[in-house]
C-alpha cells in the first residue's frame, strides 16, 4: 500500500534517502517507539490511548440501535461540532456516500449536513431550507463547552422548539463525555438520546467512536466495515519494522523533517477523499506541533501540514512544489478502481487534441496525472510517497484512518512529545469566553482591555 520509491537516492540523488540502510539502522528505534505506545495501551488506564480500543467496536451496537430508531423518521441529520468533533464524520460521509447523495430521490441514508463554524448566515441558511419535523440534530462536543458548537446548538434547539414544540427532545442527540462537562447533565435533563466520547479519546482521534460512527451509520455507511479496516491496520502495526508500512511511513516523515523538510503536503487524488486532507492536517498539526519534550526541556517541533487534492491543486500548488523551496515532502493517496469505472466518451473522434482521451477510464486519467506529477517532482528533487488503496470502501477508509493515527502516535514518540494533548489551543478558547462576557473570566477580560483587544 505504501510506495516509497520516490524518496530513494536512486531516484532523488543527494536529496533522497538510502531507505534500506536507514531502516536497518533505525528499525530497533522504530519498534521501540511502537512498543512504547502498545505497552501503555495494553497496560490499560492510559488517559490518551482509548482510540486504540475503538476498532473493537464496543459502541457499534448502541450506534446501530439508535440509528435504527431514527432512520425512516427523519430525512436530514445536522451534525454540530468542530475540529475533531466534526472532521472525521465529514471525511467518512463525503468519501462513502454517493457523490450527489443529497440530490438522490431514493437515498440509502439521511442527508448529512455538517455545521462546523459560527457563520450565522450558513447556520440560519441551513435551517431556512430544512423541514424541522423531518430533521434530527447531533450535537457533538466532548467538553460540552466549545463556543462554536454551543452557539449552533442554541440555534437548532430554538428552531426545533419553535416548530415542533416539546418533540424537540426526541430530535436532538448529544455525543459527549460520559460523565464530565455541561452537555451530559443538560442532555439528561432534557431527555436527549446520548452517546459517549470516551474520556481517553481526543477529538482528532475520535472518528471511529460514536463521534464519527453515528453520522456514518445515519448517512448509510457500513460502520462495521470501517472498524474492520481499522482492526487490520492495527494488526499490521505489530509487524517487524521491515514489513511495517506504518513504521516506515513515520521513519520517512521523521527523517525528512530532521533534514529541514518541515512541510508535509497531503494530497489524495480523489474528490471523494478531499476531506481526508482536512482530517489529516488537524491530526498532524495538533498532535505534533509541540514545544515540551517528555524527557524534559523545550524544543519547538512539528512539521506543517498542507491540505491539497489532486488533480485540482496541480493547477494551484504544484508550481511551488516543483520550483519553490525544497522544504517539503508530499503524500499522495491513489485509488486503483473507481466505483463506476466511468469512461470518457469519444465524442470528438476527429479532434486530435481530445480524441486520445476517448474510451479511456476516468480513473486511468486520474492516476496518470498522479504518476506524472510524482515523477515531475522527483525530477525536481522533491520526495513523495504514495498510499494506494484498491477502492474507496468503508473497509479501506477505516484502514487508512487508523494507519495515519498510528503513524502519528509513533511520530510523537520519535519527537519525544505528548501527541495527544493540545495546550496551545486552550488560551484562544479562554480569551474568547472573556471577550463574549462569560462569567468567571474577569481577569482575562481585564488583561484584554489593558492590551486594547476588543470585539
Ligand atoms: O482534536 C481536538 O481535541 C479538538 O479539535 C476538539 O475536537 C475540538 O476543539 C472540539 O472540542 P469539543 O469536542 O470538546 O467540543
Amino acid at each position: 500500500m505504501l510506495d516509497l520509491r520516490n524518496i530513494t537516492t536512486e531516484r532523488l540523488g543527494d536529496a533522497g534517502l538510502d531507505h534500506d540502510a536507514l531502516l536497518e539502522e533505525r528499525a530497533a528505534r522504530l519498534e521501540a517507539a511502537r512498543d512504547a505506545v502498545l505497552a501503555r495501551w495494553r497496560a490499560g488506564g492510559d488517559p490518551y490511548l482509548g482510540w486504540m480500543d475503538l476498532p473493537r467496536g464496543d459502541v457499534l451496537a448502541d450506534v446501530e440501535a439508535l440509528a435504527g430508531r431514527l432512520r425512516g423518521r427523519y430525512d436530514d441529520l445536522v451534525v454540530l461540532g468542530i475540529g475533531g468533533s466534526s472532521l472525521g464524520g465529514l471525511t467518512v460521509v463525503t468519501a462513502l456516500q454517493h457523490p450527489y447523495h443529497n440530490l438522490m430521490a431514493d437515498r440509502p441514508g439521511m442527508r448529512v449536513h455538517f455545521v462546523d463554524n459560527v457563520d450565522g448566515d450558513v447556520i440560519t441558511g441551513l435551517l431556512e431550507v430544512l423541514d424541522p419535523r423531518r430533521t434530527v440534530v447531533n450535537v457533538i462536543s466532548k467538553s460540552g463547552t466549545t463556543t462554536e458548537t454551543m452557539a449552533a446548538y442554541l440555534s437548532c434547539k430554538a428552531w426545533l422548539r419553535a416548530h415542533v414544540g416539546d418533540a424537540y427532545r426526541e430530535q436532538i442527540v448529544a455525543t459527549t463525555d460520559p460523565e464530565k462537562g455541561v452537555l451530559r447533565p443538560l442532555a439528561e435533563r432534557e431527555g436527549y438520546a446520548t452517546l459517549p466520547v470516551p474520556p481517553s479519546v481526543g477529538g482528532r482521534f475520535s472518528v471511529l467512536s460514536a463521534v464519527g460512527l453515528l453520522p456514518a451509520a445515519l448517512g448509510g455507511v457500513d460502520a462495521g466495515e470501517l472498524l474492520r479496516g481499522a482492526r487490520d491496520a492495527q494488526a499490521h502495526f505489530e509487524l517487524p519494522a521491515r514489513q511495517n508500512e506504518i513504521l516506515q511511513g513515520a521513519l520517512v516523515q521523521d527523517e525528512f523533517g530532521r533534514r529541514g523538510r518541515n512541510i508535509t503536503v497531503f494530497m489524495p487524488y480523489s474528490t471523494r477523499l478531499r476531506f481526508l486532507s482536512d482530517w489529516f492536517a488537524q491530526l498532524w498539526a495538533e498532535s505534533l506541533g509541540k514545544n515540551r519534550q517528555r524527557s524534559g526541556g523545550s524544543e519547538r517541533v512539528g512539521t506543517t501540514p498542507v491540505k491539497a487534492v489532486g488533480t485540482t491543486d496541480q493547477h494551484s500548488q504544484v508550481q511551488l512544489y516543483r520550483e519553490g523551496p525544497q522544504d517539503k515532502i508530499l503524500t499522495f493517496v491513489k485509488v486503483d478502481r473507481a466505483d463506476r469505472g466511468a469512461l470518457i466518451p469519444n465524442a470528438e473522434p476527429d479532434e486530435p487534441e481530445m480524441n486520445y482521451l476517448g474510451e479511456k477510464p476516468y480513473q486511468a486519467l486520474m492516476n496518470a496525472e498522479l504518476a506524472a506529477t510524482a515523477h515531475a517532482l522527483v525530477q525536481a528533487g522533491q520526495p513523495n510517497v504514495t498510499i494506494t488503496i484498491p477502492e474507496i470502501s468503508a473497509y479501506h477508509l477505516g484502514y487508512v484512518l487508523q494507519f495515519l493515527m498510528l503513524q502519528t502516535a509513533v511520530m510523537g514518540e520519535l519527537l519525544d512529545i505528548n501527541a495527544f494533548d493540545q495546550p496551545g489551543v486552550e488560551l484562544g478558547k479562554v480569551l474568547t469566553y472573556a471577550l463574549m462576557g462569560r462569567g468567571g473570566f474577569d481577569e482575562q477580560r481585564e488583561e484584554l482591555r489593558r492590551a486594547g483587544v476588543e470585539v
